[in-house]
Protein backbone atom coordinates (compact mmCIF):
# COMPACT_ATOMS: atom_id res chain seq x y z
CA UNK A 1 0.00 0.00 0.00
CA UNK A 2 1.40 3.41 -0.86
CA UNK A 3 1.03 5.92 1.88
CA UNK A 4 0.42 9.81 0.42
CA UNK A 5 1.14 12.43 2.63
CA UNK A 6 -2.01 15.12 2.31
CA UNK A 7 -0.27 18.31 3.10
CA UNK A 8 2.65 17.65 0.60
CA UNK A 9 0.50 17.26 -2.46
CA UNK A 10 2.33 18.65 -5.79
CA UNK A 11 0.08 21.72 -7.01
CA UNK A 12 0.34 20.51 -10.40
CA UNK A 13 1.03 17.57 -12.09
CA UNK A 14 1.84 17.00 -15.55
CA UNK A 15 1.81 13.96 -17.38
CA UNK A 16 3.54 12.67 -20.45
CA UNK A 17 1.49 9.41 -21.77
CA UNK A 18 3.89 7.27 -23.93
CA UNK A 19 3.29 3.43 -24.96
CA UNK A 20 -0.20 3.18 -26.22
CA UNK A 21 1.20 2.04 -29.42
CA UNK A 22 3.08 -0.66 -27.54
CA UNK A 23 0.35 -1.56 -26.04
CA UNK A 24 -1.74 -2.65 -28.80
CA UNK A 25 1.35 -3.99 -30.97
CA UNK A 26 2.33 -6.45 -27.93
CA UNK A 27 -1.21 -7.85 -28.42
CA UNK A 28 -1.22 -8.12 -32.15
CA UNK A 29 -3.92 -4.86 -32.45
CA UNK A 30 -3.92 -1.67 -34.03
CA UNK A 31 -2.45 1.13 -32.23
CA UNK A 32 -5.73 3.02 -32.34
CA UNK A 33 -6.72 -0.04 -29.87
CA UNK A 34 -3.46 1.37 -27.47
CA UNK A 35 -5.02 4.79 -27.51
CA UNK A 36 -9.12 3.67 -26.73
CA UNK A 37 -7.36 2.18 -23.85
CA UNK A 38 -5.18 5.00 -23.33
CA UNK A 39 -8.43 7.06 -23.29
CA UNK A 40 -9.91 5.17 -20.35
CA UNK A 41 -6.68 5.63 -18.12
CA UNK A 42 -7.31 9.01 -18.78
CA UNK A 43 -10.35 8.73 -17.10
CA UNK A 44 -9.27 7.13 -14.08
CA UNK A 45 -6.37 9.47 -13.81
CA UNK A 46 -8.43 12.37 -14.08
CA UNK A 47 -10.64 11.09 -11.49
CA UNK A 48 -7.77 10.08 -9.00
CA UNK A 49 -6.28 13.91 -9.45
CA UNK A 50 -9.69 14.89 -8.66
CA UNK A 51 -10.43 12.81 -5.37
CA UNK A 52 -6.47 13.41 -3.65
CA UNK A 53 -6.88 17.11 -4.30
CA UNK A 54 -4.55 17.69 -7.05
CA UNK A 55 -4.56 21.76 -8.23
CA UNK A 56 -3.78 21.05 -11.61
CA UNK A 57 -3.58 18.21 -13.87
CA UNK A 58 -1.75 18.74 -17.32
CA UNK A 59 -2.04 16.15 -19.74
CA UNK A 60 0.41 15.46 -22.87
CA UNK A 61 -2.62 14.20 -25.13
CA UNK A 62 -1.38 15.11 -28.66
CA UNK A 63 2.34 17.39 -29.44
CA UNK A 64 2.23 19.41 -32.26
CA UNK A 65 4.57 17.04 -33.86
CA UNK A 66 1.87 14.15 -33.48
CA UNK A 67 0.38 15.63 -36.54
CA UNK A 68 3.08 13.98 -39.09
CA UNK A 69 1.29 10.46 -37.66
CA UNK A 70 -0.40 8.74 -40.18
CA UNK A 71 -3.45 9.73 -41.05
CA UNK A 72 -5.71 7.13 -39.55
CA UNK A 73 -4.31 7.48 -36.50
CA UNK A 74 -4.24 11.16 -36.19
CA UNK A 75 -8.39 10.80 -36.94
CA UNK A 76 -8.64 8.15 -34.35
CA UNK A 77 -7.18 10.17 -31.61
CA UNK A 78 -9.48 13.44 -32.29
CA UNK A 79 -12.20 11.27 -32.29
CA UNK A 80 -11.38 9.76 -29.12
CA UNK A 81 -10.74 13.68 -27.67
CA UNK A 82 -14.33 14.36 -29.24
CA UNK A 83 -15.81 10.80 -26.84
CA UNK A 84 -13.90 11.83 -23.66
CA UNK A 85 -15.24 14.98 -23.78
CA UNK A 86 -18.57 14.53 -24.76
CA UNK A 87 -18.96 11.62 -22.17
CA UNK A 88 -17.01 13.36 -19.36
CA UNK A 89 -18.73 16.51 -19.72
CA UNK A 90 -21.38 16.33 -16.53
CA UNK A 91 -18.71 14.19 -14.37
CA UNK A 92 -16.35 17.47 -15.12
CA UNK A 93 -19.00 19.90 -14.62
CA UNK A 94 -20.31 17.93 -11.72
CA UNK A 95 -17.25 17.71 -10.01
CA UNK A 96 -15.73 21.51 -10.10
CA UNK A 97 -13.31 20.79 -12.74
CA UNK A 98 -12.57 23.48 -14.98
CA UNK A 99 -11.46 22.08 -18.60
CA UNK A 100 -8.43 24.20 -19.92
CA UNK A 101 -6.66 23.67 -23.64
CA UNK A 102 -2.79 24.76 -24.51
CA UNK A 103 -0.97 24.60 -27.83
CA UNK A 104 -2.15 25.44 -31.18
CA UNK A 105 -5.81 24.54 -30.65
CA UNK A 106 -6.62 26.71 -34.26
CA UNK A 107 -5.31 23.59 -35.99
CA UNK A 108 -7.88 21.32 -33.97
CA UNK A 109 -10.78 19.50 -36.21
CA UNK A 110 -14.06 21.55 -35.87
CA UNK A 111 -15.19 17.76 -34.93
CA UNK A 112 -13.58 18.36 -31.67
CA UNK A 113 -13.68 22.54 -30.89
CA UNK A 114 -17.10 22.13 -31.33
CA UNK A 115 -17.33 20.00 -27.84
CA UNK A 116 -13.49 21.35 -26.08
CA UNK A 117 -14.86 25.21 -26.68
CA UNK A 118 -18.17 25.35 -24.94
CA UNK A 119 -16.77 22.97 -22.16
CA UNK A 120 -13.69 25.40 -21.32
CA UNK A 121 -16.73 28.32 -21.17
CA UNK A 122 -18.96 26.31 -19.13
CA UNK A 123 -16.20 25.00 -16.62
CA UNK A 124 -14.22 28.26 -16.63
CA UNK A 125 -15.34 29.26 -13.18
CA UNK A 126 -14.60 25.89 -11.71
CA UNK A 127 -11.88 26.08 -8.64
CA UNK A 128 -12.00 22.73 -7.67
CA UNK A 129 -8.69 21.28 -10.31
CA UNK A 130 -7.81 22.85 -13.62
CA UNK A 131 -7.41 19.66 -16.08
CA UNK A 132 -5.13 21.09 -19.12
CA UNK A 133 -5.51 19.28 -22.37
CA UNK A 134 -2.28 19.95 -24.15
CA UNK A 135 -2.98 19.48 -27.71
CA UNK A 136 -1.01 20.28 -30.90
CA UNK A 137 1.04 21.58 -28.11
CA UNK A 138 4.99 21.99 -28.27
CA UNK A 139 7.17 23.75 -25.64
CA UNK A 140 9.67 24.98 -28.20
CA UNK A 141 6.49 26.42 -29.69
CA UNK A 142 4.81 27.81 -26.53
CA UNK A 143 8.33 29.97 -25.96
CA UNK A 144 8.36 31.07 -29.69
CA UNK A 145 5.07 32.59 -28.91
CA UNK A 146 5.55 34.06 -25.90
CA UNK A 147 9.01 35.58 -27.87
CA UNK A 148 7.02 36.75 -30.81
CA UNK A 149 4.54 38.58 -27.99
CA UNK A 150 7.33 40.50 -26.37
CA UNK A 151 9.03 41.43 -29.23
CA UNK A 152 5.83 43.12 -30.47
CA UNK A 153 5.27 44.93 -27.46
CA UNK A 154 8.74 46.12 -27.52
CA UNK A 155 8.51 47.66 -31.09
CA UNK A 156 5.77 49.13 -30.90
CA UNK A 157 7.27 50.99 -28.15
CA UNK A 158 4.88 49.47 -25.65
CA UNK A 159 7.46 47.79 -23.33
CA UNK A 160 11.28 48.49 -22.81
CA UNK A 161 13.97 45.32 -23.57
CA UNK A 162 15.03 45.88 -19.85
CA UNK A 163 11.36 44.79 -19.08
CA UNK A 164 11.84 41.10 -20.91
CA UNK A 165 12.40 38.68 -17.99
CA UNK A 166 11.88 35.46 -17.00
CA UNK A 167 9.01 36.75 -14.93
CA UNK A 168 7.48 38.12 -18.00
CA UNK A 169 7.87 35.74 -20.55
CA UNK A 170 6.38 33.33 -18.16
CA UNK A 171 3.31 36.18 -18.10
CA UNK A 172 2.89 34.92 -22.07
CA UNK A 173 2.84 31.12 -21.18
CA UNK A 174 -0.78 29.60 -21.36
CA UNK A 175 0.83 26.26 -19.98
CA UNK A 176 1.84 28.14 -16.68
CA UNK A 177 -1.27 29.80 -15.71
CA UNK A 178 -1.75 27.66 -12.91
CA UNK A 179 1.46 27.58 -11.61
CA UNK A 180 4.98 25.88 -12.82
CA UNK A 181 4.64 22.06 -12.92
CA UNK A 182 5.58 20.74 -9.14
CA UNK A 183 5.89 16.58 -10.42
CA UNK A 184 5.80 15.54 -14.70
CA UNK A 185 5.31 12.16 -15.19
CA UNK A 186 6.60 10.21 -17.93
CA UNK A 187 5.06 6.56 -18.87
CA UNK A 188 6.20 4.07 -21.04
CA UNK A 189 9.62 3.21 -20.31
CA UNK A 190 11.50 6.40 -22.09
CA UNK A 191 13.30 8.80 -19.69
CA UNK A 192 12.70 12.00 -22.03
CA UNK A 193 10.88 15.34 -22.21
CA UNK A 194 9.31 15.17 -25.66
CA UNK A 195 8.79 19.21 -26.11
CA UNK A 196 6.78 18.83 -23.42
CA UNK A 197 6.47 22.13 -20.95
CA UNK A 198 9.73 22.81 -21.69
CA UNK A 199 10.16 26.52 -19.22
CA UNK A 200 7.99 25.51 -16.51
CA UNK A 201 10.45 22.34 -16.26
CA UNK A 202 12.93 24.31 -14.19
CA UNK A 203 12.46 22.62 -10.98
CA UNK A 204 10.02 19.99 -12.06
CA UNK A 205 10.12 16.55 -10.14
CA UNK A 206 10.75 14.01 -12.91
CA UNK A 207 8.86 10.33 -12.39
CA UNK A 208 9.62 8.09 -14.66
CA UNK A 209 7.64 5.09 -14.89
CA UNK A 210 7.92 1.66 -16.85
CA UNK A 211 4.12 1.24 -17.61
CA UNK A 212 3.05 1.84 -20.16
CA UNK A 213 0.28 4.11 -20.38
CA UNK A 214 -3.05 2.46 -20.70
CA UNK A 215 -1.92 0.08 -17.98
CA UNK A 216 -1.01 2.86 -15.85
CA UNK A 217 -3.81 2.95 -12.64
CA UNK A 218 -4.77 5.28 -9.46
CA UNK A 219 -1.75 2.80 -7.36
CA UNK A 220 1.02 4.12 -9.95
CA UNK A 221 -0.04 7.90 -9.61
CA UNK A 222 0.08 7.53 -5.78
CA UNK A 223 3.54 5.62 -5.87
CA UNK A 224 4.46 8.54 -8.45
CA UNK A 225 3.39 11.09 -6.02
CA UNK A 226 5.13 9.59 -3.00
CA UNK A 227 8.57 9.17 -4.68
CA UNK A 228 8.17 13.40 -5.47
CA UNK A 229 7.32 13.69 -1.48
CA UNK A 230 10.42 11.73 -0.89
CA UNK A 231 12.48 14.63 -2.70
CA UNK A 232 14.03 17.78 -1.10
CA UNK A 233 13.39 20.46 -3.49
CA UNK A 234 16.24 23.06 -3.23
CA UNK A 235 15.09 25.61 -5.87
CA UNK A 236 18.76 25.73 -6.98
CA UNK A 237 19.39 26.66 -3.23
CA UNK A 238 21.26 24.97 -0.12
CA UNK A 239 18.80 24.11 2.51
CA UNK A 240 19.73 26.22 5.20
CA UNK A 241 18.53 29.46 3.21
CA UNK A 242 15.41 30.93 3.84
CA UNK A 243 12.83 30.85 1.16
CA UNK A 244 9.26 30.41 0.85
CA UNK A 245 9.38 27.28 -1.37
CA UNK A 246 12.34 26.11 0.28
CA UNK A 247 10.51 26.43 3.95
CA UNK A 248 7.30 24.91 2.33
CA UNK A 249 9.23 21.55 1.09
CA UNK A 250 10.95 21.31 4.74
CA UNK A 251 7.75 21.65 6.80
CA UNK A 252 6.57 19.14 4.19
CA UNK A 253 9.41 16.62 5.35
CA UNK A 254 9.77 17.84 9.34
CA UNK A 255 5.94 19.22 10.30
CA UNK A 256 4.17 15.63 11.59
CA UNK A 257 2.77 14.74 8.54
CA UNK A 258 -1.35 13.83 8.12
CA UNK A 259 -1.13 10.97 5.98
CA UNK A 260 -3.77 9.38 3.57
CA UNK A 261 -3.36 5.54 2.79
CA UNK A 262 -4.57 5.35 -0.74
C1 LIG B 1 1.80 8.42 -26.92
O1 LIG B 1 1.83 7.03 -27.08
C2 LIG B 1 0.42 8.87 -26.81
C3 LIG B 1 -0.18 9.74 -27.64
C4 LIG B 1 0.52 10.34 -28.79
C5 LIG B 1 -1.60 10.12 -27.50
C6 LIG B 1 -2.16 10.13 -26.12
C7 LIG B 1 -3.62 9.95 -26.23
C8 LIG B 1 -4.43 9.35 -25.34
C9 LIG B 1 -3.92 8.90 -24.03
C10 LIG B 1 -5.86 9.07 -25.61
C11 LIG B 1 -6.70 10.23 -26.03
C12 LIG B 1 -6.58 11.42 -25.14
C13 LIG B 1 -7.56 11.94 -24.35
C14 LIG B 1 -7.31 13.15 -23.55
C15 LIG B 1 -8.89 11.33 -24.25
P1 LIG B 1 2.46 6.42 -28.39
O2 LIG B 1 1.38 6.24 -29.39
O3 LIG B 1 3.60 7.27 -28.87
O4 LIG B 1 2.97 5.03 -27.86
P2 LIG B 1 4.27 4.24 -28.31
O5 LIG B 1 5.45 5.03 -27.81
O6 LIG B 1 4.14 2.95 -27.58
O7 LIG B 1 4.21 4.09 -29.80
Amino acid sequence: MVTVDARNLPSHVGIIMDGNGRWAQGRGLERVEGHRKGSAAVRRIVRAGRRLGLRALTLYAFSEQNWERPELEVDALMALLRDFLLSERDEILDNGIRLNAIGNIGRLPALVRAVLDPLRHESEGNEQMTLTLALSYGGREEIAHAARELARLVASGKMKPEEVTTESLRGWMPSLSVGDPDLVIRTGGERRISNFLLYGLAYAELHFADVLWPDFTEDDLYAAIASYQQRERRFGRVPSQSSEPVAAALEGMTASVTRIAV
